[in-house]
């Protein structure tokens, strides 16, 4: 989690000793002659330089008119290609793209400090992603997460398949626990509000390239050990007929929700087309994806689905929801049936598309007595499961779910997951340690400090114990607000104490 030997070029020299602290080799530019300025373009040409750290606009500027001044240019422009470019802030990135390079990694405060410290954790991975993409033919002057490729062979997808995420799906046992996070992508992080910018959320999950940048972001910036799929559970509902809005500020709106079996009669069936959108993002972002790092696609679970599509927005009763399904009955089945003919075409795209697991949201189910879960809930989501591949891991995922794990575990999935109400080592030995589990910390705790998070993650992982399958995650997704430092800083927590 560190520079690791690796040369930094600075031009403060009193950042020397922190790059030393951080295990990288520090090179100090002198700026004020012309001289000075050659020496570092030669060191630049002969590729002594690992990771370039211009803090300032002006030294970008006067490293430019050098190389132009003494015919270099072209060699200076090849030679970055091929190192880390840091940036202090948005006006050297603005600097470094008028020269059509664009910077490996931007930290979130704009601070010579964080700089130094945040792309510490990435430098080794960056400079060998950057190396790689060069080696292979690439071009990485200005380019984007989704132009990476690290090449699909064999090796790599054997790679895959052994990846720590893969394996503890498998109950496998793993060098260190490992771990991603729900919503891991989100308005949390300055690079996504970046990404999104203005654009209507339900507009942007439609473009792929976008989706698939998000998507690959997140997983470089975290550190994490699997991705998942940049997009929403709630635009599967249009092809069936749903009118969906999300409204800044207040969330997604079904305009014209269910309120009685004629509205369940009249929605469209064979809707798995309509999502190619979804499909292509996944075949962009796996050629780009580190070879250790499995991509996870999902669908929302039909009770959730109904939930917004009955509702017609997010609600804490579910009374709509309630009434409909117990006094319609037979309407509420065939909905359930219309639903969940959808996801299993949707999952199954999916999965042809390449993603390496999928996970089902019932985000909602927890809102259900558990006789009412067999009933109304049970049936269907079997019925999903059981119509995906046995051989790809499943994630049934709910929240609230403490009276419902044990018939969560009957309807289906290879791993359960399980939030920060149950304790996880009393709800795994409900589940007789026969499946996987994924959680559980509360996403609140993102709020505090370092300190507290490092302890909230060792009493999760001391609940888990040696056990092979647990996946470290938030019980929920990362809420809005939090605190982008403590994200990361959960990520190097859960690998340094869940290593084995
Ligand atoms: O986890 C990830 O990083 C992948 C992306 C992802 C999103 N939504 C992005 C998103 C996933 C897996 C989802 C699933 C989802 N969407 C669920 C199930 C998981 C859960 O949280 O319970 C549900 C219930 C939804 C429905 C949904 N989408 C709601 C209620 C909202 C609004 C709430 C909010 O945070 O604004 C969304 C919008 C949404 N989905 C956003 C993101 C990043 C925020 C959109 C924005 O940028 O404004």
């Amino acid at each position: 989690m560190n520079y690791n030997g690796l040369t930094v070029a600075i031009f403060d020299k009193s950042l020397k000793d922190t790059i030393r602290v951080l295990g990288g080799k520090a090179v100090v530019l002198d700026t004020d002659t012309p001289v000075g300025w050659d020496s570092f373009i030669n060191k630049l040409i002969s590729n002594e330089i690992c990771v370039l750290l211009l803090t300032e606009p002006k030294h970008i500027v006067s490293l430019f008119a050098r190389a132009t001044a003494n015919g270099t240019y072209n060699q200076v422009l090849h030679s970055i290609s091929q190192t880390v470019i840091g940036s202090a802030s948005k006006n050297c990135t603005d600097l470094w793209k008028q020269h059509k390079l664009s910077v490996d990694f931007e930290p979130n405060t704009a601070g010579i400090k964080e700089l130094l410290t945040e792309i510490a954790r990435l430098a080794c991975y960056l400079l060998d992603k950057k190396q790689t993409a060069v080696h292979r033919g690439a071009d990485t002057t200005y380019w984007k997460h989704v132009d990476m490729r690290w090449g699909l062979d064999e090796e790599a997808v054997q790679k895959r398949h052994k990846s720590p995420f893969l394996a503890a799906c498998r109950r496998e046992p793993t060098d260190y626990t490992p771990i991603w996070l729900l919503r891991q992508a989100g308005r949390y992080q300055r690079a996504y509000r970046e990404l999104k910018s203005d654009l209507d959320f339900l507009e942007m999950c439609k473009k792929s390239e976008l989706t698939a940048e998000i998507t690959l972001m997140a997983v470089e910036r975290l550190g994490v050990d699997a991705a998942i799929l940049f997009a929403d559970i709630l635009p599967l509902l249009q092809p069936l007929g749903f009118d969906l809005e999300y409204i800044r500020g207040h969330g997604p709106v079904i305009h014209n929700p269910i309120r009685s079996g004629a509205d369940v009669d009249r929605l469209e069936e064979g809707v798995k087309e309509s999502q190619h959108f979804v499909y292509e993002t996944i075949r962009m972002v796996l050629p780009a994806l580190p070879p250790n790092i499995p991509l996870i696609g999902f669908s929302g679970a039909p009770f959730t689905l109904a939930a917004y599509a009955i509702e017609g927005e997010s609600t804490k009763e579910f009374r709509n929801l309630k009434i409909f399904m117990h006094s319609n009955p037979g309407a509420w089945h065939a909905f359930m049936e219309k639903l969940s003919r959808a996801i299993i075409g949707y999952l199954n795209e999916q999965i042809s598309a390449g993603v390496q697991a999928i996970q089902l949201f019932d985000s909602w189910v927890g809102c259900l007595s558990p006789d009412d879960y067999k009933t109304f809930v049970l049936p269907h989501n079997r019925y999903i499961f059981s119509n995906l591949p046995p051989t790809i891991p499943k994630i049934h995922f709910g929240t609230g779910t403490s009276s419902l794990l044990e018939l969560m575990k009957e309807a289906g999935g290879e791993v359960l997951g399980l939030d920060w109400r149950v304790d996880l080592s009393d709800a795994w030995h409900r589940l007789d340690y026969d499946v996987a589990v994924q959680g559980n910390l509360d996403p609140l705790i993102l709020f505090t400090s370092p300190k507290e998070i490092r302890k909230q993650a060792s009493t999760i992982l001391g609940k888990a114990g040696d056990r092979p399958g647990h996946i470290f995650n938030l019980g929920h997704g990362i809420l809005p607000g939090t605190p982008e430092e403590n994200v990361t800083a959960l990520v190097d927590i859960v690998h340094e104490l869940g290593n084995k």
